[in-house]
């Protein structure tokens, strides 16, 4: 089922996700649903937060960067940064920041450790784009968005065209 996607700057998004202490079904339709929504708006990752289940639990499909040499979808519980090393500057969006595109500076490399949707503990090695998409969903966890990283002046810029484009979209 596809969830509804909350948006900047919706209170839900800054606050830090709590850890799954039991995978349950519930967990499982979670994981599936954010699955389902994130393919809906083409994008390569989402985390709980974003569909308004403050939980930690990400999905991640790159492979539309990474092609059959990727690792396909990949749904991390309480996902965990362990290692990491190297730097990587991507251009980064969100499902949750539309229209919104900045250059963030990332680690180039890393070991995340993860349970699997059957709570099987997972240490895999990402760079990468999966590196990029791990270290901004583990950030939504964290409460933090893309436009956090923005300077104050591209911050007002895109409130002012958020309220224009609100006050565009109202039918009469
Ligand atoms: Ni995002």
């Amino acid at each position: 089922m596809i969830r509804k996607i909350i948006t900047y700057p919706d209170p839900l998004l800054t606050q830090v996700a709590k850890s799954v202490i039991h995978i349950t079904d519930e967990i499982r339709t979670l994981l599936n649903d954010m699955a389902e929504t994130m393919y809906a708006g083409e994008g390569v990752g989402l985390a709980a937060p974003q569909v308004a289940v403050g939980l930690r639990a990400i999905v991640i499909d790159v492979d539309v960067e990474a092609g059959e040499k990727g690792p396909g979808l990949l749904k991390m519980v309480n996902p965990e940064i362990v290692a990491g090393d190297g730097e990587i500057e991507w251009e980064e969006g969100c499902l949750s920041v539309p229209d919104f595109r900045i250059k963030i500076k990332r680690k180039g490399h890393l070991r995340v450790k993860y349970l699997t949707e059957n709570g099987e503990e997972i240490f895999l090695e990402c760079e990468g784009l999966l590196a990029v998409a791990v270290q901004h969903e583990i950030d939504h966890l964290d409460g933090k968005l893309i436009i956090d990283d923005a300077s104050r002046l591209k911050r007002d810029l895109y409130r002012r065209k958020l309220r224009k484009k609100h006050t565009e979209d109202i039918d009469f």
